[in-house]
């Protein structure tokens, strides 16, 4: 029995094996219940008990390199096209890289921006993307006829007519996260909050359903306009570099009073006058102002003794323009060749 074994163990190692098929053949010949193994098993069982000890061992040689040969096999043979199959395997072909994923651009560009206020002491807050009237508009005084309410504008889930019911919408900017941390707080703080927002705007290659803002918020004693522009500019020369100047425009917000909207130098042209600024030299980053003492109130806050400022901005087309992309609407479709090649600029 020991010579049987023996030769087993060579035949199976001279074995050729190359698809399959053949695999399928070895396995029945020999891992079968009626293959050469268990037949040799049988038999031992039969043997004389002085010899078992021997014959044992070797036999269990025997088993574990039939199965061993059977999984290595398969293994190979499973990860291989079916048409590779019949080549044998050449160990000294270099493995195969394992692909690394990358970060999203418009993720790449919301670090940026949290890392800059960080460094002057704002936290980032987050809340929820389905929001109540209150926290959306009521809080943020919003008239009840204001357009931004519209169906226009705004996705509804749920419209109710009860007299305390609230509509429930998808937030149409990241402001009511500014509600939500007012009204858990007492000033002083800062804070800024990054996340999608979406309106029902129609779809081109600038603007989409939705989008990520982010908005800022400062609350303490005697915050002041001049905070707010010192803030901002700090904000603009870290994310865009020392050139870059800043502008602001009057402009209206309900939420904010006085309000304005922010310019800084055309990144294309370097203020010269192009297309993409329409030959103006400024291009229009963000919504800003103080904080509107009706909303500070709204949120258990005394404006005579706190101010605040609050901006808004909004990531998308910033990322359009520095990431040199043409349509707005590649970020989102998933495709691996656009969305790997940012795979450099992790950060
Ligand atoms: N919430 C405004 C928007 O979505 C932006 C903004 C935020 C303006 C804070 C002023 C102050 O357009």
């Amino acid at each position: 029995m020991l010579d049987t074994i023996e030769q087993y163990l060579k035949e199976i190692k001279s074995l050729s094996i190359q698809n399959h098929e053949e695999l399928e053949k070895y396995r029945i010949e020999w891992l079968s219940k009626k293959g050469k193994l268990s037949v040799l098993f049988d038999a031992f069982k039969e043997t004389e008990p002085g010899l078992r000890k021997e014959i044992g061992k070797n036999l269990n040689i025997l088993k574990k390199e039939a199965e061993a040969n059977f999984q290595n096999l398969k293994e190979i043979f499973d990860n291989k096209p079916k048409a590779e199959n019949s080549k044998s395997l050449d160990l000294t072909l270099p493995g195969d890289m394992q692909k690394l994923g990358s970060r999203h651009p418009i993720s790449i560009l919301r670090k940026e921006v949290i890392d800059i206020f960080s460094r002057i002491g704002f936290v980032v807050a987050q809340g929820p993307e389905i929001e109540d009237d209150w926290h959306n508009f009521t809080a943020l005084n919003f008239p009840p006829e204001h357009p931004a309410r519209d169906m226009q504008d705004t996705f509804f889930i749920e419209k109710t007519d009860s007299a305390e019911g609230q509509n429930i919408a998808l937030r149409t900017h990241t402001s009511s996260v500014q509600i939500r941390y007012m009204e858990s707080r007492t000033p002083p703080f800062r804070a800024i909050m990054p996340g999608r927002v979406y309106r029902n705007e129609a779809i081109s290659s600038r603007s989409n359903c939705f989008f990520h803002q982010i908005e800022g918020l400062y609350v303490d004693k005697n915050v002041s306009f001049a905070d707010l522009k010192q803030t901002l500019f700090y904000f603009v020369q870290e994310l865009f570099g020392n050139q870059t100047e800043i502008r602001f425009r009057p402009s209206y917000f309900p939420f904010t009073e006085p309000s304005a909207e922010m310019d800084i130098t055309c990144q294309n042209c370097g203020g010269k006058g192009c297309s993409i600024c329409k030959h103006s030299g400024w291009v229009e980053i963000l919504g800003c102002g103080m904080i509107d003492p009706q909303v500070l109130l709204n949120c258990h806050i005394d404006p005579e003794i706190y101010s605040g400022f609050a901006f808004g901005l909004g990531i998308d087309r910033m990322a359009l323009n520095r990431f040199k992309v043409s349509d707005i609407r590649t970020f989102f479709e998933n495709d691996i060749r656009f969305l790997s090649q940012f795979s450099s600029l992790l950060v």
